[in-house]
């Protein structure tokens, strides 16, 4: 099958092109060059942002299957940019519903459980979204433009995304693993609770999803377990047999640009009704994590 992922050099993005060039023709789109490590993919530069650029990139590659994963992921960056996140969140995700409505190509655009307030969490497909902040609200958008242009499409909504993907950016979670690795503290918020995501196991799910379904409308694909972020600290610790200090810290006491849901998380019951890839525990997610870890660094 022919198949376009952007976000290519992002964490999610990146997991899903190694998985899907295993049996497919990909092309992986990025802004600017491929970090990816060299596989059997073509890499093509587009910019979400500039309000053509991926639209023409997939109407040159005409693809069967598109996963989109770009975003402006930055959540204070886009706070402090709300023009630069409206064109790459909402813009580059309606470049990709147009391409795939015009083609015929199935669209899977991912999403975020931040389009939720936090007041009650964890939350289903079907609760309302009430997102607070300009990262949310274009990511909001952006599921609103998908399933507008592109009805037969699927949301996926993922959560705190982590994963020691080459050449990605850090996440809390190898922070955690770096930090701790060289005797310094951590601070974790102890009043956030979050769903997580393993990027090697969100990205099976959201190839699942894309090339053996035909589910339309959201879907909710994180990992299963719902922590706060002190916890899964510690369980990160934890599984690299890493002691040292976490530091309990409350959302109020840091001066964040964007605000930030306390009582998130997603429900994955359907997810988990639905695809082979079932979303993982925290558990298995780690001795993932751990096992991947491991692999690339001796690589
Ligand atoms: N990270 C999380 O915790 C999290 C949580 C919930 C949902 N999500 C969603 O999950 C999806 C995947 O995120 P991720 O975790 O893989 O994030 P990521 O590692 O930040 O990847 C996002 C990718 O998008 C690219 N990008 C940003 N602006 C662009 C532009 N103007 N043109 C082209 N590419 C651009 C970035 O390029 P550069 O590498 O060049 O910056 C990056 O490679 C996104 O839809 C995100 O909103 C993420």
């Amino acid at each position: 099958m022919r198949i376009a992922i952007t976000g290519a050099n992002g964490l999610l993005g990146g997991e899903a092109v190694a998985q899907a060039a295993v049996d497919h023709e990909v092309l992986a789109l990025g802004r600017g060059p491929c970090r990816l490590p060299a596989g059997r993919y073509a890499w093509a530069s587009a910019d979400l942002a500039d309000g053509r650029s991926l639209e023409a990139a997939l109407l040159a590659f005409r693809p069967e299957a598109v996963l989109h994963a770009g975003a402006a992921t930055d959540v204070d960056g886009c706070e402090r940019e709300p023009a630069m996140a409206w064109r790459t969140n909402v813009g580059g995700t309606e470049q990709a519903a147009r391409a795939c409505a015009a083609l015929g190509a199935r669209l899977v655009a991912v999403s975020t459980d931040y389009v939720f307030d936090g007041e009650a969490g964890p939350y289903a497909e079907e609760d309302l979204p009430n997102p607070r902040g300009v990262y949310a609200r274009t990511k909001r958008c952006g599921e609103e433009a998908a399933l507008l242009l592109d009805p037969g499409c699927a949301v996926a909504r993922v959560a705190v995304v982590y994963g020691g993907t080459p050449g990605a950016r850090p996440t809390f979670a190898s922070q955690v693993v770096e930090k701790l690795s060289r005797g310094e503290p951590v601070k974790a918020f102890s009043d956030q609770l979050v769903s997580t995501t393993l990027a090697s196991s969100g990205a099976a799910r959201c190839l699942e999803l894309l090339l053996e379904t035909r589910y339309a409308g959201v879907l909710h694909l994180s990992d299963a377990t719902v922590v706060d972020r002190v916890e899964f600290a510690r369980r990160v610790a934890a599984r690299f047999g890493l002691s040292g200090q976490i530091i309990p810290v409350k959302t109020a006491e840091v001066k964040l640009p964007a605000p930030r849901p306390l009582r998130g998380g997603l429900k994955v019951d359907r997810a988990a009704a639905l695809l082979r890839h079932r979303p993982l525990t925290l558990d298995q997610a780690l001795d993932l994590f751990h096992a991947e870890w491991m692999t690339r660094s001796a690589g």
